[in-house]
C-alpha cells in the first residue's frame, strides 16, 4: 500500500494521511511536517527551508529529495507508506519514480483531495495546529473543547505562519504553477482517484477507503 495524498494547501491531505496511517498501520510521511520541524529546530536544512515557506513558494528538490529517500528506505515503510505532499512538481516525480524503481516497489495510488480555491482559504485561516502533539484543529469545523488548548494534551494551539491569508493565496498560486499538472501526469498512469475533499472528515475517510479496499 504506497499511496501519494496530493491536492491544493488546506484541501485536508494531513487529517486524512493520519487517520489512514493509524488504520492501516502504515507510516504517514509528510515533508512538510518534516520540513517545520527542520525550521522550529534551527537546523541548516530548516534554516534555508524557512525563507521559501514564509513566502509560500516550494523549497528547492534537492532540499527536500533526500529526505523522503532516506526516510522510505526504513524498516517501517515495508507493508506501505503514505507521501503527503511529497511529490509536488514533475520533477519530484519523476524522482520518486526512480526512488521506488530502485527499492523494487511502485505507486498502487495517488488520491487527489478535490477542493474549491475559497474554501481552501477559509479552512486554512481557521486552522489550529496544537505545539505540542502537532493535533491539528479547524474554528469552525471542528473546534477544540476549550480555546487555545489542545483536547489531547492540553498544549497551546497556535497558527502556522504560512496560514496567513496572503501566504496562503501565495500557496495557491505555487501549487496552480507546479503542483497542478501532477494530476494529469498521475492520470495518465491509471494511479488517479479523485476525492470530494468538501464532504466532512468521516465520508472523505469512506471515499479513500472505498477504493483501498477495491
Ligand atoms: P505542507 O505542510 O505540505 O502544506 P500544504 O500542502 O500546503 O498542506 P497543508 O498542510 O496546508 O494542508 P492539508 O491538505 O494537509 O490540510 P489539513 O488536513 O491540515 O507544506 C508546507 C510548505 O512546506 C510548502 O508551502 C513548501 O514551502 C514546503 N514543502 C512541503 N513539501 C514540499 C515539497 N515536496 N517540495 C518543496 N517544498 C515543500 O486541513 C486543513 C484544515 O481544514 C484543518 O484545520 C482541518 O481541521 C480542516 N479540515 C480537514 N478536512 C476537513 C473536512 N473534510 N471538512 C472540514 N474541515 C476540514
Amino acid at each position: 500500500m504506497n499511496f501519494v495524498f496530493l491536492g491544493m494547501p488546506g484541501a485536508g491531505k494531513g487529517t486524512q494521511a493520519k487517520i489512514i496511517s493509524k488504520k492501516y498501520n502504515i507510516p504517514h510521511i509528510s515533508t512538510g511536517d518534516i520540513l517545520r520541524e527542520a525550521v522550529a529546530n534551527k537546523t541548516e536544512l530548516g534554516i534555508q527551508a524557512k525563507k521559501y515557506m514564509d513566502e509560500g513558494a516550494l523549497v528547492p528538490d534537492e532540499l527536500v529529495v533526500s529526505l523522503v529517500k532516506e526516510r522510505i528506505i526504513q524498516p517501517d515503510c515495508e507493508k506501505g507508506f503514505i507521501l503527503d505532499g511529497f511529490p509536488r512538481n514533475l520533477e519530484q516525480a519523476k524522482i520518486l519514480e526512480e526512488m521506488l524503481e530502485e527499492i523494487k516497489k511502485t505507486l498502487d495510488a495517488v488520491f487527489f483531495f478535490s477542493l474549491d480555491e475559497e474554501v481552501v482559504v477559509k479552512r486554512l485561516t481557521a486552522r489550529r495546529v496544537c505545539s505540542n502533539c502537532g493535533a491539528v484543529y479547524n474554528m469552525i469545523y471542528n473546534p477544540p473543547k476549550v480555546e487555545g488548548v489542545c483536547d489531547i494534551c492540553g498544549g497551546r494551539l497556535i497558527t502556522r505562519d504560512d496560514d496567513k491569508e496572503e501566504t496562503v493565496r501565495n500557496r495557491l498560486r505555487t501549487y496552480n504553477k507546479d503542483t497542478a499538472p501532477l494530476i494529469d501526469y498521475y492520470k495518465k498512469k491509471g494511479l488517479l482517484y479523485t476525492i470530494d475533499a468538501s464532504l466532512s472528515v468521516n465520508d472523505v475517510t469512506k471515499e479513500i477507503e472505498r477504493h483501498i479496499k477495491k
